[in-house]
């Protein structure tokens, strides 16, 4: 049976988070020191990590999120189901405007595994954190990849 629609186990949440502090571990932060990792979960089950990578020019830095989303796009992956965010922070770290704006794009409802540093975890929707996108309705246009 396919688990498209299907919620996901607390111990594919789990695998999500230890893949995400993997991931966390290769951060490149020494400006903030803000270390976060992230991990995306495909439709199909595959797993796509990221960290954030900061540069001496501020502005080049790459949140966690989205260095995982455009690897899985790289891969020719954009049907996600979940992403969990790890940090070292004592608060839930949700996905920055930047990244919910990223992560719209491929999967509006998708579920996101929030965790801080005590290991505690909470999940919610994009679509709850980010119910106003900017989509290509504004644009006037149907979808194409062409
Ligand atoms: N950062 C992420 O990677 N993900 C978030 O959800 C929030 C912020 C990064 C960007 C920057 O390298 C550092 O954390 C401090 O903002």
């Amino acid at each position: 049976m396919s688990r498209r629609n299907q919620k996901l186990t607390q111990t594919e949440r789990e695998r999500l988070i230890e893949t995400a502090h993997l991931a966390k571990s290769n951060a490149h932060a020494p400006y903030s020191q803000f270390r976060v990792g992230a991990a995306l979960l495909t439709e199909d089950y595959t797993i796509f990590a990221g960290c954030n990578v900061e540069n001496s020019s501020y502005g080049l830095a790459i949140c966690a999120e989205r260095n995982a989303v455009f690897k899985a796009v790289c891969a020719g992956q954009t049907k996600y189901k979940a992403i969990a965010i790890v940090s070292d922070d004592k608060n839930f770290l949700p996905p920055c405007g930047a990244c919910r704006q990223v992560l719209f794009e491929f999967a509006p409802d998708m579920e996101l595994i929030l965790t801080n540093a005590k290991g505690e975890i909470k999940t919610s929707s994009l679509g709850r954190l980010f119910p106003m996108p900017a989509d290509l309705k504004m644009l006037g246009k149907r979808p194409s990849n062409k």
